[in-house]
């Protein structure tokens, strides 16, 4: 789905307590890499838990598009039958990544680093997404672009034919950036390394361990970390369970907070360090979270996640070094703070300007609308809570940005009158079942 289709409104109402335990879908990081490495793996790769969300199934055609086997099986895994590295061909069309910014980047790097051609073309929102991080680096490495102006959707990549090993320190705190440049790295000999000033998600690292390549990670000063990966390693397919996403079990963990006499139950969410930082910041604000049956499932910390409503959320000031571990959390955990007693101060924000949407402007204006009292700074958001949950009574613009569409959802069940947004629809790309998941907490129809 590209999403040009006419836009579905939605309206959220006034919930009475939540209760009950919510399966959440797979991880979306984990599970376009499954994809992306069980497709240049050699060898079977059975996924088990993959989100089939808009985005992931982008990957999935992608993948299949340059002669990789994926296929869903009855019993609900996806089983990839892989190529082998270097092996992908070009496809013979057009990929459409739709909203989907790590599909995009991320398959950037396996193109840059295979000696094929491929065009990637989007939605409106992918279209104005930044591509120039991903293309300074894959070019250093050989690779070859044309790309809309400004670095944007439409662009085609020609792949290095023999991919030159780089040592390249991160411009912009980026997983996927990372990754693209690892997935190239993969390709050629020599060792290439990634420095990062502030560690991002390591699913890319863990995963490639997880099929037998070997990554070297090197503590550097003030908390960097260099990535090292020796290029030529062989992919064996393996099996992988993924975890439920955190990003996702945020916004019914939200609910619950705001919602008085809440208390639900979120099994097997993903609690790696570097992604659960929402769930840390929440408890800091007085939020009543424990982290039961805390488990290693198949190399992933999973936790089930038991939320009560806390009425005596706080305001806090959040340290902007965290911002990268919750980076896709805060939409939702602004919302959280609307309903807080005190003031929360959000900074380190930079990188919320070039999401799905400018979060940072959408939250700010989507907040203020519903009568909430906040200011933003370039790279910062203050809010200040009042004790309560704000007015509501407000449409929402969403510029087909699942993330907001879903943090004012979720505000509206709190809100003293309902929130409409004017497109649920992109909420597909990463959590398809949201509205059911959340109507059958409330137990009613409170998202229409
Ligand atoms: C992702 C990394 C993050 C995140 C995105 C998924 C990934 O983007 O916002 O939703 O899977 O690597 P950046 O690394 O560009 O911040």
């Amino acid at each position: 789905m590209t999403h040009n289709a006419p836009q579905k409104p939605a309206t959220s109402s006034r919930a009475k307590p939540l209760s009950g335990t919510a399966p959440i879908p797979g991880d979306k990081s984990i599970s376009h890499r499954s994809l992306m490495l069980g497709g240049v793996a050699s060898g079977k790769t059975v996924v088990h838990g993959l989100l089939e969300g808009e985005d992931v199934l982008n990957t999935a055609a992608a993948m299949r598009a340059m002669g990789a086997k994926i296929d869903k099986m009855a019993d609900g895994t996806w089983v990839c039958e892989g190529v082998g590295i270097g092996n992908l061909k070009s496809p013979a069309h057009a990929l459409e990544m739709g909203n989907s910014g790590t599909s995009t980047r991320l398959l950037a790097g396996l193109i840059g680093g295979h000696d094929i051609t491929a065009t990637f073309t989007g939605d409106a929102s992918l279209s104005k997404r930044p591509m120039g991080r991903v293309i300074t680096p894959l070019s250093d490495m050989g690779a070859t672009f044309e790309a809309a102006e400004g670095g944007k959707l439409p662009m085609t990549i020609y792949g290095a034919a023999k991919p030159k090993p780089i040592y390249y320190k991160l411009p912009v705190v980026s997983a996927q950036v990372k990754s693209a440049i690892m997935l190239a790295g993969l390709c050629g000999d020599g060792v290439t390394t990634v420095i990062e000033t502030i560690p991002t998600r390591d699913h890319t690292e863990n995963m490639l361990r997880h099929f037998g390549v070997t990554v070297d990670v090197e503590d550097l000063k003030d908390g960097a970390q260099a990535v090292h990966l020796k290029g030529g390693q062989g992919l064996k397919g393996a099996d992988i369970y993924v975890p439920s996403d955190p990003s996702s079990a945020a916004f019914p963990a939200v609910a619950a907070l705001i919602v008085g006499g809440s208390d639900i139950l979120l099994p097997r969410i993903g609690m790696n360090p570097r992604r659960n930082a929402v769930f840390v910041t929440l408890g800091e604000m007085g939020a009543d979270i424990t982290f039961e049956n805390q488990r290693i499932e198949a190399g992933e910390p999973v936790a089930d996640l038991r939320i009560k409503a806390s009425q005596t959320l706080k305001g806090i000031t959040v340290p902007a070094l965290r911002v990268p571990s919750m980076i896709d959390e805060i939409p939702i955990l602004s919302v959280a703070a609307a309903c807080t007693n005190g003031t929360t101060y959000l900074t380190g924000l930079d990188e919320l300007r070039v999401k799905e949407s400018d979060r940072l402007l959408m939250m700010y204006e989507g907040l203020k609308a519903c009568g909430v009292d906040c200011e933003m700074g370039e790279a910062s958001l203050t809010i200040h809570g009042h004790g309560k949950p704000p007015k509501g009574g407000t449409t929402i613009k969403t510029a087909l940005d699942h993330r907001i569409a879903m943090s004012f959802l979720v505000l509206g069940l709190a809100s003293d009158e309902p929130i409409s947004i004017d497109d649920i629809s992109p909420v597909a790309t990463s959590f398809p079942n949201f509205v059911s998941l959340i109507n059958g907490l409330a137990h009613d129809k409170v998202i229409q």
